[in-house]
C-alpha cells in the first residue's frame, strides 16, 4: 500500500484532576497503538492532543480546590501530562487550550462559520441563581431527563441515554450548588446552525456504513434526526472570546468548551508543525487528498466527533446547505473515522474520583509495568462493550498471559541459544514444522495489521498471543535441549526459527507493548531506537510560566511492520526477566486499598 498521512486524535482530557485507568482506556491507550502501527508501516503520521482547559469543568474545581480556573488548569496540565509520557503515549505534541495559538485559530473557526452565515446570534433563556443573581452553567444544573426520564441528567447531557440537552429542557431543574431552583431569564448567544448540515452530515455518515464500529455509527446517524441549532457561547468569564466587534471585550461572554476544544486537533496540528520549524508541515494531514484522521474518545464525546465537529469543518469550508467559501486556512478534511470505545467500570463500579472508586495512572504504574496495563488495555479494554476491569482479571492476563506466553517465549528462547551457541545460529535446511511456524508468524503481519487498520485492538493483540503460544509450543515439540550432543546442528536450527518468531513476536507487539519490544530488541542485538518514546519538554509563552508539552521524534526510529531476517552471528547475552510475575496477594491488596477509601 502507498503511504498515507495520519493524524491520530486522542480526545482532550480536561485538566480538572489526574488521570485514572478509566480515563485512558478507552481511547488514550488505542489511539497510541493505532499511531505506532501506523508508522511502522511507514505512514506519516501525527498524533496530537492536549489538556482542555475551559469550561465549567474546570471551573467546579477550581472552585471546589479554592482555585482559579487558571491556577487549575496549570496545576493539572502538569499532572496529566506527566500521566499520559509514563504511559509510553507517543504524542507528537500534546499540548492545552490555553495557548494564543489556540486562542487564534479558535477565532479564525468562529469567523469562518460567521463570515458562510453558520453562526448567528440569538436570544434565549439562560439559567441564573436566584441568591446570586450569577449565571448557572449547564452542568451546575440537575434535573430530570425529558427523553429518557433519568432523574441525574445535567443541563447539558443526559448521561443516561447519551442525548444533548438544554437546562430549560430539564423536569425539576435544581442548581447542583445549593439545590435551589433556577431562574430563566434572557440572553443572547451565538448558535451553530445544525440543521444546514443535515444532507452533508448524512451523505458522509452513510459512506460510512461498513467501516467504523456499528455502535458508534447508529448512534451518529441517530442524531441526525433531531438536528437543532446549538448554542456555541456562554455567560462565563473563562474561555476563548468572541471574535465579533461588540463581544471581543464583554468580560463574561465566551465561546463555549466544546466548540473550542474540538478545534484542538487543528490548531494543536499547527503548533506541531511551528515546533518543528515547517509551519505548513500540518496541511498534509488535514489537506492532502491521501489524508487520514482518526478520533479516539469515550462514547459520551461521539456526538461532539461525528456531528458538531464535522459541521464545523463543513461550514468552515463553505459546504453546508447556505453553502460559502474556504475560510483562511482553506478546505479542511472531515475525519475518516470517529473511534468510539465504551466505558471501562472497576470492580463493578463507576470509576470516580470523588467516591475514590479509581486507580491513578500513576499509583498504577508505581506498582506495576506500563506494558502489563497496555497490554490489558489491547486484550480486555472496553472497544466494543462497557467492560469491567477487575485486579484479579489483571493478575490473571499479566502472569498467564504476558509472563507465561511472550515472557516465557522470550526467555527460554533467547537463554538457551545464549547459552549454547551464545550469537544467533545460522539455520540448515528446514523442516515442515520450522517452514510450517515461519509462515505463520510472517502472516501474522498481514491479518494483525489489517486488525490495527481498522481498530479492532482485541482482535489484533489476541492474534498475536495465539502465535506466540504457537511458537512456544513448536518449542517444547522440538525440544532442541534433548539435541545438544545427538543432533547440534538441528538444534542450532531450531533455536534459530524460535529467535525468529521472537524476533517478529518483538514487532508484532511494539504497537502495544514498545518499552519491551525495546528490551526484546537489545536482547537480540539491536542498539538502535525500536519504537520511539515521548519527551518531556518545557515550553512558555511570551515569557510567562513554564509549562509541559509531551514531543517526540518518532520517525527515525527503526521499528518495521514485516518480518525481518535475524542476522546469524550476532551475539546473545542471558536475557533480564521482561515482566514482572505478579503474587496473587495484589488482588486483596489493591481491594483492600479501595475499601479503605
Ligand atoms: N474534555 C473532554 C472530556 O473529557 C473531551 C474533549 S475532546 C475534544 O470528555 F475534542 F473536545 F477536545
Ligand atoms: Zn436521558
Amino acid at each position: 500500500m502507498t503511504s498515507r498521512h495520519i493524524l491520530a486524535c486522542a480526545a482532550w482530557p480536561y485538566a480538572n484532576g489526574p488521570r485514572h485507568i478509566g480515563h485512558v482506556s478507552g481511547f488514550g491507550l488505542p489511539c497510541d497503538m493505532f499511531a505506532r502501527y501506523q508508522r511502522m508501516c511507514g505512514n506519516p503520521v501525527i498524533m496530537v492532543s492536549g489538556t482542555d482547559e475551559h469550561g465549567t469543568p474546570i471551573q467546579v474545581q477550581a472552585d471546589a480546590e479554592g482555585v482559579t480556573a487558571r491556577e487549575l488548569a496549570d496545576r493539572y496540565n502538569r499532572v496529566i501530562a506527566e500521566d499520559l509520557a509514563g504511559l509510553d503515549m507517543s504524542y507528537d505534541l500534546f499540548t492545552r487550550t490555553t495557548t494564543r495559538n489556540h486562542y487564534a485559530v479558535v477565532q479564525e473557526m468562529f469567523l469562518g462559520l460567521y463570515n458562510n452565515g453558520y453562526i448567528f446570534p440569538r436570544k434565549s433563556l439562560g439559567a441564573v441563581s436566584p441568591s446570586t443573581g450569577r449565571t448557572l452553567p449547564d452542568r451546575y444544573i440537575e434535573g430530570t431527563c425529558p427523553i429518557c426520564g433519568f432523574d441525574g441528567a445535567r443541563g447539558d447531557q443526559c448521561d443516561n441515554c447519551g442525548n444533548q440537552l438544554d437546562p430549560i429542557d430539564l423536569i425539576n431543574p435544581r442548581s447542583k450548588i445549593n439545590g435551589e431552583t433556577p431562574v430563566f431569564v434572557e440572553t443572547e448567544q451565538f448558535f451553530l446552525d445544525l440543521p444546514a448540515f443535515a444532507d452533508a452530515l448524512g451523505t458522509w455518515l452513510q459512506s460510512k456504513s461498513g467501516q467504523w464500529r456499528p455502535n458508534v455509527l447508529k448512534f451518529s446517524l441517530n442524531l441526525l434526526d433531531d438536528l437543532q441549532p446549538r448554542a456555541i457561547t456562554r455567560d462565563l468569564d473563562w474561555g476563548v472570546p468572541i471574535p465579533l466587534d461588540g463581544w471581543r471585550d464583554l468580560p463574561d461572554k465566551r465561546i463555549y468548551v466544546w466548540f473550542d476544544a474540538v478545534i484542538g486537533y487543528l490548531s494543536a496540528s499547527i503548533e506541531w508543525a511551528r515546533r518543528i520549524g515547517d509551519p505548513d508541515a500540518w496541511r498534509a494531514f488535514w489537506q492532502a487528498p491521501d489524508a487520514e484522521g482518526y478520533y479516539f474518545m469515550g462514547k459520551d464525546n461521539i456526538v461532539f466527533h461525528a456531528e458538531i465537529w464535522p459541521a464545523m469543518l463543513l461550514g468552515y469550508d463553505g459546504k453546508g446547505a447556505r453553502g460559502g467559501t474556504p475560510g483562511a486556512l482553506d478546505v479542511l478534511n472531515l475525519p475518516s473515522e470517529v473511534v468510539s470505545s465504551e466505558f471501562l467500570t472497576m470492580e463493578g463500579r463507576k470509576f470516580s474520583s470523588s467516591r475514590q472508586v479509581v486507580i491513578y495512572v500513576r499509583d498504577f504504574l508505581a506498582r506495576y509495568d506500563v506494558d502489563a496495563l497496555r497490554y490489558y488495555v489491547a486484550v480486555a479494554g472496553p472497544e466494543n462493550q462497557d467492560t469491567d476491569f477487575t485486579w484479579s482479571e489483571f493478575v490473571r492476563r499479566n502472569n498467564d498471559e504476558l509472563v507465561a506466553n511472550w515472557g516465557n517465549l522470550v526467555n527460554r528462547t533467547v537463554s538457551f541459544a545464549a547459552r549454547n551457541i551464545g550469537s544467533i545460529p545460522a539455520a540448515g535446511s528446514l523442516t515442515d514444522a520450522d517452514r510450517a511456524l515461519l509462515d505463520r508468524s510472517r502472516a501474522a503481519f498481514a491479518s494483525v495489521g489489517e486488525s490495527l487498520g481498522r481498530c479492532r485492538f482485541k482482535l489484533a493483540s489476541t492474534e498475536v498471543m495465539r502465535t506466540l503460544a504457537e511458537a512456544n509450543k513448536y518449542l517444547s515439540d522440538q525440544a532442541p535441549w534433548k539435541l545438544r550432543e545427538s543432533d547440534p546442528d538441528r538444534m542450532r536450527t531450531i533455536c534459530h526459527v524460535a529467535l525468529q518468531l521472537v524476533d517478529d513476536g518483538k514487532s508484532l507487539l511494539t504497537p502495544f507493548l514498545p518499552r519491551s519490544s525495546q528490551k526484546v530488541h537489545e536482547m537480540l542485538g539491536g542498539n538502535e531506537v525500536w519504537s520511539g518514546m515521548p519527551r518531556i519538554d518545557e515550553v512558555s509563552e511570551d515569557g510567562g510560566p513554564a509549562y509541559p508539552v509531551i514531543a517526540g521524534s518518532y520517525s527515525g526510529a527503526a521499528a518495521r511492520w514485516e518480518s525481518m531476517p535475524i542476522a546469524a552471528g550476532t551475539p546473545l547475552a542471558p536475557p533480564v526477566p521482561l515482566f514482572a510475575k505478579l503474587d496473587p496477594s495484589v488482588v486483596d491488596e489493591e481491594l483492600a486499598r479501595l475499601e479503605a477509601r
